[in-house]
């Protein structure tokens, strides 16, 4: 959540971190303000709203700082105004911090700072920060930023900037920053995509640890004062696979890049009909899924797919949920991760408690050296590019072919024979995926009529209700329709009540072994003069006759059906949320990747 982007070397500053800013908006996008250092002091600019509102600024041109922090928030102590907005400053406005995550114990420390003289002017809990550091600034910024991050409870990314000091100072704790080195110039972000464009060389901080960065480098120190030694790693994304590339948003883009994450998935992992992995599965008995939101449905496809193909029993929790209850986990079982982002609060957090109880981890991420893929004991990255749009689409898909090929690998580690035929298959995917890609236009068409629905349905069953739910929830989160996902068979325990002429029913209904139980779910819902819409295998003539639309499917093996069908779901929520003139790739109140709990 938040995005934080600085810079010190020898451009000007302010373009550069509004551009920066941009690329990070995704993570929130309540207010944006920047800091300038510039030789008579701090110039701090602030506005409500998106990243637009600040870069028209007028106190922003003529500007000539080299160096600065901007910040972009997505609100969670303080409502989003200008005031709350970050950069914070200390009573003096000497010192400027922009600040992700949240401060636990921030009510007891702000207690404290004002009875010493401390003056707040925010409601936030990260101006905290620019008060602690104020208390202990003694001439040397990253002793105070130490005594400072000592005194707090809770989560950080932190960087900051002193009147004076000719450098960045940057700390860390369970949320994310990296350090971007250039040629005489060094860069901080909450996520790589805002500094890519400049240099592609960087270095992960990890907990606790201080960065002081100048113009001709840069060092790490641990909290207790030792040195750091840390790596510096090249990124492979290229600025090209963050732009558009002539979509009209990213959701867009990022549903058509789907045949090419799915074979990036695959790449290299499948050789002589094996899948190879370098994941550690000795001796498991037993698989814990663990997610959020999209990753969480894909958890409960991994599920069906460990248990269907590798025999092995699989169970499936909230990561929110699974943190809090204690749960019975030992050493005999695998704690399954998945994250498109690798930061999620909560799903770190699950880790971190898997880890605790003896039990392996593995984790199923996108995001190269995110927090999650260095915490797990091993991992199968995605490889799907980045994923910028608020929706999860090509995440989704590519985390469904990564756990197919855990299945198939744990299967064949416990002996059995390899499923040629679905390996096979598993190859044709991304092929098929183009061929329903030729459908968007066609699915444009439909969603016309369906925009101004306020309610809608999504029924499947088996390995397909999760696709019901995700998209149930593609729906709601970018077009803000009502939509539910339900399991079809339990619709008559209740929501059926809801059906009449005006409830959209979305089946899903692949030709699987539930077939003819869909079918009777649907006649259910025509008797009720539901308006059906039913995703289906493209030889399917049984099932015209009840929907009012068909959409038609590459015919595939019932593993790889979640795959097809959630394609033309993702494309229906797109179109619908476009035709409604929503920010698709920014609706409101949501953040790409959630570091808060
Ligand atoms: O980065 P993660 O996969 O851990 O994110 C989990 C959820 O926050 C995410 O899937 C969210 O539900 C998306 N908005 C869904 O489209």
């Amino acid at each position: 959540m938040c995005g934080i982007i600085g810079y010190i070397g020898d451009k000007e500053v302010a373009p550069l971190l509004i551009s920066g800013l941009k690329k990070l908006e995704y993570r929130g996008y309540d207010s944006a303000g920047i800091c300038l250092k510039e030789r008579e002091g701090l110039v701090f600019v602030k506005r409500k709203g998106k990243i637009i509102e600040l870069e028209k600024s007028p106190e922003l041109e003529k500007r000539n700082a080299k160096a600065g922090i901007a910040h972009t928030r997505w609100a969670t102590h303080g409502e989003p105004n200008e005031v709350n907005a970050h950069p914070h400053t200390d009573c003096q406005e000497e010192i400027a911090i922009v600040h992700n995550g949240i401060i636990e114990n921030h009510h007891a420390l702000k207690k404290l700072l004002e009875s010493e003289g401390h003056k707040f002017v925010s409601s936030t809990d990260s101006e905290i920060f620019a008060h602690l550091i104020e208390k202990f600034f003694d001439g040397n910024l990253e002793e105070s930023v130490a005594k400072a991050i000592s005194c707090v409870e809770g989560t950080f990314g932190l960087a900051v900037l002193q009147k004076d000091e000719d450098k960045l100072v940057v700390a860390r704790r369970s949320s994310p920053i990296i350090i971007g080195v250039g040629n005489g110039e060094m860069f901080v972000a909450s996520d790589a995509s805002a500094i890519i464009g400049h240099t592609k060389r960087v270095v992960y901080l990890d907990d606790d640890e201080i960065a002081v960065l100048k113009r001709g480098g840069y060092h790490i120190q641990k909290l207790n004062g030792e040195k750091a030694d840390k790596k510096v790693h090249e990124i492979q994304w290229s600025v090209d696979q963050i732009e558009k590339g002539g979509f009209k948003h990213f959701m867009l883009k990022e549903i058509f890049e789907q045949p090419e994450a799915i074979e990036n998935v695959l790449r290299g992992r499948i050789k002589k009909g094996e899948v190879k992995l370098s994941v550690d599965v000795e001796d498991i008995k037993r698989i814990i899924l663990t997610a959020c939101g999209t990753s969480w449905h894909s958890a409960l496809i991994g599920k069906h797919l460990l248990e269907k193909i590798a025999k092995i029993p699989a169970e499936v929790d909230y990561a929110s949920e699974f943190r809090y209850r204690d749960p019975l986990v030992s050493k005999d079982d695998l704690v399954v991760v998945i994250s498109q982002s690798g930061e999620t609060a909560d799903t770190l957090a699950a880790v971190k408690e898997a880890k605790a109880k003896g039990a392996k981890t593995l984790g199923i991420v996108n995001v190269v050296g995110s927090t999650i893929s260095r915490e797990v004991n091993s991992g199968i990255y995605l490889h799907a590019g980045p994923e910028i749009g608020v929706a999860s689409t090509k995440a989704f898909t590519s985390q469904l072919a990564a756990l197919l090929l855990l299945a198939l690998y744990i299967r064949r580690n416990k002996g059995k024979t390899m499923d040629e035929g679905l390996i096979k298959e598993l190859e044709q995917t991304p092929q098929k995926i183009k061929e329903i890609l030729k459908t968007s236009k066609e699915i444009r068409d439909i969603s016309n009529s369906l925009k101004d629905h306020s309610n809608a349905l999504y029924l499947g069953r088996g390995l397909n209700f999760p696709v019901a739910l995700e998209g149930a929830l593609k729906l709601k989160e970018i077009s803000y329709i009502h939509a539910e996902g339900y399991p079809a068979a339990e619709m008559k325990h209740g929501p059926i009540a809801l059906v009449d002429k005006d409830m959209p029913v979305f089946f899903i209904a692949a030709k699987d072994h539930t077939y003819e139980k869909i079918l009777s779910n649907m006649e259910e819902i025509k008797a009720r003069n539901g308006e059906i819409i039913a995703l289906v295998q493209e030889d399917d003539e049984e099932i015209r006759r009840l929907a009012r639309y068909v959409i038609k499917i590459p015919k595939t093996r019932e593993e790889l059906a979640p795959i097809l069908y959630a394609i033309p779901l993702q494309l229906l929520a797109y179109h619908i949320a476009d035709l409604k003139g929503i920010d698709v790739d920014k609706p409101r109140n949501l953040a790409k990747s959630v570091t808060v709990e």
